[in-house]
């Protein structure tokens, strides 16, 4: 076991003649509410290890990364994180973790460090991208059935769920059967999957030889450490009790890597979407059928949530996916088909129904332009708001395939930008003329080259991406959730399937294609204020953020494994990010520092 090294020093003296010198918060300090350091057993410094604090009986973590000499420095004490009794842990890839019971005190720089001892089987730590880099592809062959593996099986949950426990090739053929006809939230024996029915032997043999009991080790070479930027971050994790029991957390939450990723449907698979309201809440969606919630409001400052509940016709809470916010701090949210309006302040709900047979779609995003028009996924197309004059507006699809809608993003001009996910296509609408124009996502380097001619005519005779409703095709892009660049007139397209984000000149239509480093997959887009395009890499517990001007991409790593990210949301008022955590039914505030704020710490700890 590691061993905890704990040390308290006092250090106050020292410290308010070089806070004041210093960029110090808005409190007047900065002394951190507690550092130190993270070395291996051999004594050298770890750089980029998460070291995490939790106060006794909160629902509340924040984590920070170590600096390059090993280093850490909690924030000062800010609501809800006050002096009193924590846990403390630090965990790297490969390590061990180290865990340690202190009582925090204010006004003292308190110290604690840590040392790792170095973890044999490490699998379990390990991201979606460190999975997938890991699964053998020097032949034609390999890189064909990792192919069809990952659009098959990696999508409603993420690789490290699959490949974490070994099975024989009938065990396999088992499981593979039974996701033939699992659904997205559980079993409900639809189906079945055309894809995975069509694959299944390969599959199963695939799996028995890659993950059966007798396999030798994969080879893996997990993503560095965070470093730079990326370790400056400093990242509050909130739990939400899950929608079955009000008050129950999730029985595994990813905090602890080595368990590996949280699994089963124990009411966690609910948080969708998330939106900060003015004051700084965090209003999130329910998309699970459940009892008690529609919508969670989450107050930063104390961890406290409260459940808001919309009854259905059968009694229980109409679920929610979607939500966007408006200039003026209105949340607009889709629920049930129909469009759903809180003033956060009065917390007053309205709700407007599409009148045509075009409902916002049960799994959509809705966003609002600067002129307040409202942008919905709806079947067949897209629906627009005005909620000047409380109507809608249906925009349909050019080309009509199986109907889903995934994203919709409102752009500068109050015009709509949609995707259909089955079949590689954003669809645009210029209200000024009326018209709709198709932008097909088809960048060079698509992966259909895999596909042997049984494998193509198969795909052809399914309607391959043309109709039949399926994104689980090799070499599809499956566009999932999009944004706009409002300063810079461009509309960021997270190609799922694709590995990249696509961005198209909103007046050109233009498209360049950005991959995502690693062998990540991009669920959804956010621009912040600074043009900085955000996207979360659901499979990785981790947001990256390309500087369009620049290219340069930073990953920002989250501490929990098998988070599950299917939306990201920045609060330009705060400059900070938020990510709700799907599976472990928590949601991630990042707040960012600079190098000037961290070496100001550090001289007040020393
Ligand atoms: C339509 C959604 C869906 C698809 C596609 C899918 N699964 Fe699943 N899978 C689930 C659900 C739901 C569960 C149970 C809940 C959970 O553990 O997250 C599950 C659980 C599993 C588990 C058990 C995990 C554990 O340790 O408890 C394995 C293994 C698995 N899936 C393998 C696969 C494989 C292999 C494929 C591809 C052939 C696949 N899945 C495709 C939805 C899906």
């Amino acid at each position: 076991m590691a061993a905890n090294r704990t040390a308290y020093l006092a250090s106050a003296a020292l410290l308010l003649p070089l806070a004041a010198l210093t960029a110090a918060p808005p409190d007047g300090t900065s002394q951190p509410m507690v550092w130190g350091r993270v070395a291996a057993a051999d004594g050298t410094a770890l750089a980029g290890v998460a070291v995490s604090a939790r106060p006794d009986g909160a629902t509340v973590t924040r984590t920070v990364y170590t600096d390059a000499d090993g280093e850490f420095f909690f924030p000062p004490f800010q609501p809800p994180f006050a002096p009193g009794a924590y846990s403390m842990w630090a965990q790297g890839v490969g390590f061990e973790r180290a865990h340690t019971q202190m009582t925090l005190e204010d006004g003292r720089a308190m110290r604690a460090d840590f040392e790792l001892d170095t973890l044999e089987d490490f699998s379990n730590q390990l991201a979606g991208s460190d999975w997938m880099n890991a699964l053998p592809a020097d032949t034609h062959e390999a890189r064909r059935i990792k192919e069809i593996f990952r659009v098959n099986c990696t999508e409603c949950h993420p690789p490290g769920l699959v490949l974490q426990n070994r099975f024989d090739l009938r065990g396999w053929r088992a499981i593979v059967e039974a996701m033939e006809r699992v659904s997205y939230h559980g079993w409900t024996g639809q189906g079945p999957r055309a894809t995975i029915a069509y694959h299944r032997e390969e599959l199963a043999a695939y799996l028995a030889r890659v993950r059966g009991p007798e396999s030798p080790p994969l080879r893996f070479a997990p993503r560095p450490r965070p470093s730079g930027e990326a370790a400056r971050v400093v990242i509050t994790e909130y739990d939400i009790p899950t929608s079955v029991g009000k008050r129950e957390l999730a029985a595994m939450d990813g905090s602890h890597w080595a368990d590996g990723v949280p699994s089963g449907l124990h009411g966690t698979g609910g948080i969708h979407d998330v939106q900060i309201d003015n004051d700084g809440h965090a209003w999130l969606t329910d998309s699970v059928a459940n009892e008690h919630r529609t919508l969670v409001r989450l107050n930063p400052a104390t961890g406290a949530v409260r459940a808001f509940k919309l009854t259905a016709p059968d009694g229980r809470a109409q679920t929610s996916h979607g939500i966007g916010r408006d200039a003026n701090g209105i949340l607009w949210f889709d629920s049930g088909g129909w469009l759903g309006r809180i003033d956060p302040a009065t917390e007053a709900f309205s709700f407007y129904r599409p009148p045509f047979g075009a409902p916002t779609t049960t799994s959509g995003q809705v966003d609002v332009a600067p002129n307040g028009t409202v942008w919905m996924s709806a079947r067949r197309g897209a629906l627009s708001f005005d909620p000047k004059t409380e109507t809608f507006t249906f925009w349909h699809d050019k080309t009509i395939g199986d109907g889903q809608t995934y994203g919709a993003a409102a752009d500068a001009l109050g015009n709509g930008w949609w995707t259909q996910f089955n079949m590689d296509m954003v669809v645009h609408a210029d209200v000024r003329t009326n018209r709709t124009y198709e932008i097909p996502m088809d960048p060079p380097d698509r992966m259909e080259v895999f596909l042997t001619p049984e494998d193509r005519e198969f795909y052809h005779n399914i309607g391959g991406n043309r109709f039949s409703g399926t994104f689980a095709r090799p070499g599809a892009q499956a566009p999932r959730r999009l944004s706009t660049d409002r300063k810079g007139g461009a509309v960021w397209v997270a190609n799922w399937w694709g590995g990249n984000l696509a961005r198209i000149d909103a007046a050109t239509r233009a498209v360049s294609y950005h991959p995502v480093p690693g062998d990540a997959n991009p669920y959804n887009t956010v621009v912040d204020r600074h043009q900085m395009v955000w996207t979360n890499l659901m499979s990785d517990d981790a947001v990256a953020r390309l500087d369009p001007k620049t290219g340069a991409w930073t990953i920002f790593r989250l501490p929990s494994v098998g988070t599950e990210l299917r939306h990201i949301a920045v609060d330009d008022r705060r400059d900070e990010v938020w990510v709700p955590y799907r599976e472990a039914s928590r949601a991630a505030r990042l707040q960012f520092r600079t190098a000037e704020d961290l070496d100001a710490m550090k001289q007040a700890a020393q």
